[in-house]
């Protein structure tokens, strides 16, 4: 069984990778980087993770490897794209990259494989209930867990409030863009979880993206009923879910089953 697998996360600004150890949630080798290239366009996108999958030098044909993308993806077709190209509205990408990778692979939203790993590894290890997973970065996303169950493609970042876009305004890039105080900031974030526990009630929210490493600025200022904690695994948690989801362990239990 492999107990290594490899995870590569596309963001609207970043593209990220390494090798995991499965069993405990450790990056196995150098977390390797490198900018979105300008426009988000597929063919771009997909030589980068080409390049950087030869890189991190998995020359094993049978390693597992999850990508995980900022859309909506279903039966193998990225269907939005919210800060990538709208050339991705559609497509089979996941073939686009098995094509160009050699290889099978395991492709998932980001927000879901963030919110996975930290069912898996991070701060909703053995949680029960519903937990929310949130990421505020480019966009924000969202992962939806049940008793450790992912629930795929959840977009709340684009919950709309005052008949705008929410992720336009309360995502960390609109933060910096604006750049809003952490007070003004975390006004537009509640109204956000504010939102979300209402409609949801869930028993816990995770904060992640790499904003979470300043949570003590802004979690304290928001006033909710529910939990809410920084994430544990911050911005390696895409690279672990989308890993941890290629393991054939996982694919043997069933799709986005996690316990
Ligand atoms: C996208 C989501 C994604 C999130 C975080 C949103 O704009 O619609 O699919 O998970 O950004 O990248």
């Amino acid at each position: 069984m492999s107990t290594t697998a490899v995870g590569i996360d596309i963001g609207g600004t970043g593209i990220k990778g390494a090798v995991v150890d499965l069993a405990s949630g450790e990056l196995v080798s150098e977390r390797s980087k490198v900018a979105t290239p300008e426009g988000g366009r597929p063919e771009d996108i997909v030589a980068a993770v080409k390049d950087m999958v030869d890189e991190l030098g998995v020359d094993e044909r049978d390693a597992p490897i999850g990508v995980c993308f900022p859309a909506v993806i279903a039966g193998g077709r990225t269907l939005s794209a919210a800060n990538v190209s709208d050339e991705w509205i559609g497509l089979k990408a996941e073939k686009l990259f098995e094509r160009a990778l050699d290889r099978d692979i395991h492709f998932v939203n980001d927000a879901d494989a963030a919110g996975f790993a930290e069912v898996q590894y991070g701060a909703a290890h053995n949680s029960d209930g519903h937990v929310i997973v949130t990421t505020l970065g480019t966009g924000i996303g969202t992962a939806f867990i049940y008793d450790g169950v992912l629930i795929p493609n959840v977009e709340l970042g684009h919950l709309e409030i005052n008949g705008v876009d929410w992720e336009t305004k309360a995502s960390n890039a609109a933060r910096e863009r604006e750049e809003l105080s952490w007070e003004q900031w975390a006004a537009r974030l509640q109204k956000f979880y504010s939102r979300l526990e209402t409609y949801f009630h869930p028993e816990l929210f995770i904060v992640g993206g790499g904003v979470s490493k300043s949570h003590e600025e802004f979690l304290p200022l928001l006033d909710l009923k529910t939990r809410i904690v920084p994430a544990k695994l911050r911005n390696n948690a895409g690279i672990l879910g989308a890993a941890a989801l290629a393991s054939p362990e996982h694919a043997r239990r069933g799709k986005h089953r996690s316990k």
